[in-house]
């Protein structure tokens, strides 16, 4: 057997200490399958007397994370920190300069700065891995640069986020409204105690931009992603999909589109329905599922955990025996030089069938209003239920379901009774999928 891969681990939080557990308890397996043994050679973390439950004594601790890169005992350096800059960033920086082989969790780091970092990588001739980013355990980087590498991607599309999926999943089984379940959710370890970036759909549009990049060969365009997150449903709205044949699920959907010799990239992370009959309606609690639509291996699926210790590790080791097997190709399956630029693309001639949900004051007038800005748009309704206790002199939620048209028809709608004295909120806007 060759010579160890040598590890630094920065970070030995839930991934981290996840990543040393597996080592140790399938050290024999993955050497033999890695054709040398994963060594673990250096780590660190902010607090060392803090109990990780696991044995540090047998690495080298360092207390300033970028000294990881300039050791010499080092191959891959490990980036298990999060946050989009700071300390990981510098760190990443530093080992690939050195001339390291960099792993990492971090999604928003890469949804940032995935391209300076790879074309970096490309640069020394040294691998950037990052599966565990995206969807925790589930294999879908090496599922789309490598196994789906011979077809044309028609489209990309999942549930990205497990703390919504969950949130979602229990609003569904038990009727409470969002904030209830938000806070059972926090209670149970399954959000974050501050839980904006996964609620308000940022952590999905990270994962998103990621997949589009590698699945369309564009250029990573976080910033280009049309984001709206789960904070707005009510249980009401969860009610009312379900008689439709629909539950809801915060979807991650993005497709190329070739016009006039230009590109243009749609990237969408926003609630939808999606019919009972999808596969994605029976993707429940904190699961992830990827769907990815192909020229010739036709529509893939990658479903499992989207995160948790032994998932995260699962993949961050899985990229770390690629290494070992001096597997380096270029971080975005093409050379970041031949990765194509896209413009964003203008939603408003998609076609989808849109549900619109409208709180409203309850008096005379306001649903002849809301359905005349309908017809003056040209949007076709297919149905509409008001729900409330109009007696209690309450608002009323009044959910609308068009037809099939384009949004451009819904936007302009929506613009008609913009500022009108009868909505008491901002209209809700979900399309259906499925
Ligand atoms: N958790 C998951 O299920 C999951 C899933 C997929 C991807 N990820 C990604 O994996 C990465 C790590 O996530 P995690 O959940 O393991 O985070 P975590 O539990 O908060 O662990 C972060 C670790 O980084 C260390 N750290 C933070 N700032 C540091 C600094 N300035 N210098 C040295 N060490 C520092 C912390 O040290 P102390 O322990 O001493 O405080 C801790 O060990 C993130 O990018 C995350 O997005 C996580």
């Amino acid at each position: 057997m060759t010579a160890p891969l040598r590890i630094a681990l920065a970070g030995l939080g839930t991934v981290g200490a996840g990543v040393i557990r597996l080592l140790e308890a399938n050290g024999d397996i993955i050497a033999a399958r890695a054709g040398r043994a994963l060594q673990v050679v250096a780590v660190c973390a902010r607090d060392r007397t803090k109990d990780r439950g696991i044995d540090l004594s047998p690495y080298a601790w360092e207390d300033d994370m970028t000294a990881l890169a300039a050791r010499d005992d080092v191959d891959a350096v490990v980036e298990l920190v999060g946050g989009s800059d700071g300390p990981a960033l510098a760190l990443a920086r530093n080992a690939l300069n050195s001339g390291k082989q960099v792993v990492t969790a971090n999604k928003a780091m890469i949804a940032h700065h995935g391209m300076e970092l790879a074309a970096l990588a490309e640069g020394k001739g040294v691998a950037l891995k990052y599966e565990a980013a995206v969807a925790g355990g589930i294999p879908v980087i090496k599922g789309l640069g490598e196994g789906a590498a011979a077809n044309r991607i028609d489209g990309i599309y999942g549930i990205l986020n497990g703390t919504c999926n969950y949130i979602l999943s229990q609003m569904e089984s038990t009727g409470a409204d969002f904030g209830d379940v938000l806070k059972d959710a926090q209670d149970l370890g399954y959000a974050e105690a501050d839980p904006a970036f996964d609620i308000e759909g940022v952590d999905a549009a990270h994962k998103l931009a990621i997949l589009a990049a590698l699945a369309f060969g564009t250029q990573l365009d976080f910033a280009a992603v049309d984001i709206s997150g789960i904070t707005k449903i009510r249980a009401a709205d969860i009610a009312q999909a379900d008689a439709l044949g629909y539950v809801i699920r915060l979807i991650g959907v993005a497709d190329c589109e070739d016009k006039g010799g230009e590109r243009f990239l749609f990237q969408r992370v926003q609630p939808y329905l999606v019919s009972k009959q999808h596969p994605l309606a029976s993707v429940d609690g904190p699961t992830n599922a990827v769907v990815a639509e192909c020229n010739f291996a036709g529509r893939l699926l990658f479903e499992g955990a989207g995160a948790g210790d032994g998932p995260t590790a699962s993949a961050v080791v899985a990229d770390l025996i690629d290494i070992a097997r001096d597997r380096v190709a270029p971080p975005f399956s093409l050379p970041v030089s031949a990765l194509q630029s896209a413009a964003p693309a203008d939603p408003g001639h998609r076609v989808s069938r849109a549900y619109m949900r409208f709180v409203v004051a309850d008096r005379p007038g306001v649903l002849a209003e809301i359905t005349a800005a309908m017809r003056d748009a040209g949007v076709s309704i297919e149905s509409m239920i008001q729900h409330g206790h109009p007696e209690e002199g309450g608002d009323v939620l009044v959910a609308i379901v068009s037809h099939e048209g384009p949004e451009s028809a819904v936007s302009a709608a929506l613009d008609l009774l913009d500022g009108s004295p009868s909505l008491s909120e901002p209209p809700l806007v979900m399309r259906l999928l499925g």
